[in-house]
């Protein structure tokens, strides 16, 4: 038996797995986001554990026996939350993440100051990642700064919890920028950009490998039958590439999450600083992957279905299928963008709103303007050299048929649909803790069986071409006008 855990933006979640990783149970604990001033993003890292706690405790209650017989664990979770920590192994403050544009000015001052982190770390320092955080815990709070021990990622503070061992793995651990990504090693000289030095890091692992093993207290609290081993893991993305068997070189993803994601798998270190595509290590050793990452993809439609008063499945449900884009267009930057602009000052907005426009346009747009956005990832991804014919999708969104027959269309590629693409990250995490548990990846990372394929719609295609050489007008236009 193997546990995934996942510890997504917006809950945590747990599933328990066979040796055939049949799914036996899985349970979900609701996490929230603060924030405390605008463009700032925050979440108390106890909230992760005893969330952790809640959704172990439903697993054991809903499966005793099997729950007794895990052998392994698996982790994944939100990428490059800056989780500070003083000798004693305490959070200092609330952990910074990954949708945090506070520290634009540190990653205009760091990219001038050391321009290893374009080269070594591989990719654009932008404020959602882990160093320019923490330099800008240093400028304003050095008193934070003056006790921080050690630095760790969301999934790595859980890990602590249940190791007791400060451990993290490669594919997140890229996402500091503070890792040489090509050495998968931490770099000394990306570190000392930020003050800190490899005694403030933790541990580095594959995440197919063993990181550590289930403290004697929690074993006698979850009466396991021997203590399981917790396996190296991955940042959520990743994660949920070996979910989907996005593994080998050339296999893709979409995930519409919190974040909306556009993930390659590739055999090499394949950095394109230009486009802001996200150059990171896999979870599995020898292998990379580029990703473009935009920032609002299911929150967009969370935040309407908050602002119009109404739940997000009953605004799709109104919207049915479409047969062409909308006659409102939606820019999905809510708190700034990362690709292909790099730019955390934008904001989102509509534009074509008229008198007739009502909840279902206003819908229609932003499920278009999420689409769009991660076209701008596809060609982004294009201009790094890296071609994407076909892609798995995961995540809530992907419940929703219309935003992938609109994404299909949009993007010209096949869209397949797991039966379990809910799970994408969990289940990653559960086939890491399978792999290190058996010391093997081979057979591990199978494609998981499909609910269905959503092909381009031809004539959508056709009219959403259109749309989308429009909609691309409005970021610079925007911008020219001074927003
Ligand atoms: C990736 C990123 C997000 C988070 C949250 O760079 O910031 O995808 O990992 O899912």
């Amino acid at each position: 038996m193997y546990i995934g855990l996942d510890i997504g933006t917006s809950s945590v979640k747990a599933i328990l797995l066979n040796e055939d990783q049949d799914l036996i149970s899985s349970q979900t604990a609701e996490l929230t986001v603060e924030r405390p001033h605008p463009g700032w993003s925050e979440q108390d890292p106890e909230s992760w554990w005893l969330a952790c706690e809640t959704v172990l405790d439903a697993l054991k209650a809903r499966a005793p026996a099997e729950f007794a017989a895990v052998k392994a664990i698996g982790l994944s979770g939100h990428m490059h939350g800056a989780t500070l920590l003083d000798a004693a192994g305490k959070p200092l403050r609330p952990c910074i993440l990954w949708n945090d544009g506070r520290s634009g000015a540190q990653c205009a001052e760091l990219e001038a100051r050391e321009p290893g982190f374009l080269t070594l770390g591989g990719n654009r320092v932008m404020p959602g990642f882990t160093a320019p955080k923490l330099q800008w815990v240093r400028e304003n709070e050095p008193d934070v700064f003056a006790k921080t021990k050690m630095v760790v990622l969301p999934k790595d503070y859980v890990r602590f919890k249940l190791t007791g061992e400060y451990v993290g793995d490669m594919s997140d651990s890229a996402g500091t920028l503070w890792l040489d990504v090509a050495k998968r090693d931490w770099s000394v000289k990306l570190l000392a950009a930020t003050g800190l030095t490899r005694d403030n890091m933790p541990r580095l692992v594959e995440g197919s490998e063993i990181s550590g093993t289930v403290t004697g207290d929690l074993c006698s609290r979850w009466c396991f039958e021997a203590p399981p081993v917790v396996a190296g893991g991955g940042g959520d993305n990743a994660a949920s590439a070996c979910g989907v068997g996005a593994v080998e070189p050339g296999s893709a993803f979409v995930s519409l999450g919190t974040s909306g994601v556009l993930f390659v798998t590739n055999s090499a270190f394949s950095p394109n600083v230009e486009s802001a595509v996200h150059a990171f290590c896999h979870a599995v050793p020898e292998t990379w992957h580029q990703m473009g990452v935009i920032l609002s993809a299911t929150d967009s439609l969370n935040w309407l279905s908050k602002t119009l008063n109404t739940p997000a499945s009953e605004l799709t449900g109104a919207l049915g299928k479409v047969d062409g884009p909308s006659p409102v267009s939606f820019l999905p930057y809510l708190g700034g963008e990362r690709t292909p602009h790099n730019d955390v000052k934008i904001r989102a907005g509509f534009y074509g709103i008229s008198h007739e426009t009502d909840n279902t346009a206003l819908t229609h747009a932003v499920l278009d303007g999420v689409a769009f956005a991660l076209k701008d990832c596809l060609e982004a991804l294009s201009v790094a050299g890296t071609q994407v014919d076909r892609v798995l999708a995961v995540g809530g969104g992907s419940r929703s048929d219309t935003w992938l027959e609109i994404i299909a269309s949009i993007l010209g590629v096949s869209v397949d649909v797991p039966i379990d693409g809910d799970f994408g990250a969990s289940l990653g995490a559960a086939r890491l803790a399978q792999a290190a548990a058996l010391g093997e990846t081979r057979g591990v990372f199978e494609r998981p069986a499909l609910k269905t394929s959503i092909d381009p719609n031809p004539t959508l295609t056709q009219s959403y071409a259109e749309a989308y050489s429009q909609w691309r007008n409005l970021y610079p236009a925007i911008k020219q006008a001074g927003f």
